[in-house]
């Protein structure tokens, strides 16, 4: 049976905590906060449950894809810390944020979303439209990625700003 949620946008503050306990369990707390959370382009969604309980988390922030596989279309978006609670997994959670977080990308021009996904949800991501990029490289601490990437088909008269300083990878 389906349960509801809701997808919004929300505050950093709320996608952390889901973030250390669902990503990086037993790693120190700073270790959630990404470099990218800081970029202006940063956006951070939250799916809640009927009784707002944030269930699942995911970010996006405008940076071009450097690694994997040509083509790179230009701008381009990358999706950072999906995670979705347990009890909650295999509900449609993680595509209702891939969907908000693709609609945004839309709105502002860019090209393709990308993301280092790690390596057992490829499947995940493939439902989304995205497609591996990458062979499987190693992230230190976490395990086997691939880069996944998915073509955005841009609304119209919606040109990014994205910047030429763009910063550095960080894993998942
Ligand atoms: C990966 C994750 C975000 C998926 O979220 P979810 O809410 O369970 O995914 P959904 O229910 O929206 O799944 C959408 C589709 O992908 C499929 N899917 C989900 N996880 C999958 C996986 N790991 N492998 C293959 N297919 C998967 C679902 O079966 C569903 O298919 P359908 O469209 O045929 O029904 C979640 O499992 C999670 O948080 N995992 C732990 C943290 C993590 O690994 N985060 C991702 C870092 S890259």
């Amino acid at each position: 049976m389906s349960e509801a949620f809701t997808v919004e946008a929300v505050e950093v503050e709320v996608v952390r905590p889901v973030r250390a306990r669902l990503l990086r369990p037993g790693q120190p707390e700073d270790s959630v906060v990404y470099k990218s959370d800081a970029e202006e382009s940063a956006h951070h969604f939250a799916a809640k449950a009927a009784d707002g309980t944030v269930v699942g988390v995911g970010s996006l922030h405008f940076e071009d894809r450097r690694a994997g596989v040509e083509p790179f279309g230009t701008p381009g978006m990358r999706i950072r810390g999906m995670a979705v609670e347990d009890d909650w997994r295999g509900k449609g959670v993680g595509a209702g944020l891939l969907e908000a977080m693709l609609e945004v990308g839309r709105e502002a021009g860019i090209q393709e979303a990308w993301a280092n996904a790690r390596s057992k949800n490829l499947g995940f991501y493939e439902r989304s439209g995205f497609r591996a990029m990458s062979s499987e490289f190693e992230l230190p601490g976490i395990g086997p990625h691939v880069v996944m990437c998915a073509m955005i088909k841009a609304k119209k008269g919606k040109p990014a700003d994205v910047g030429d300083d763009a910063p550095e990878p960080e894993a998942d």
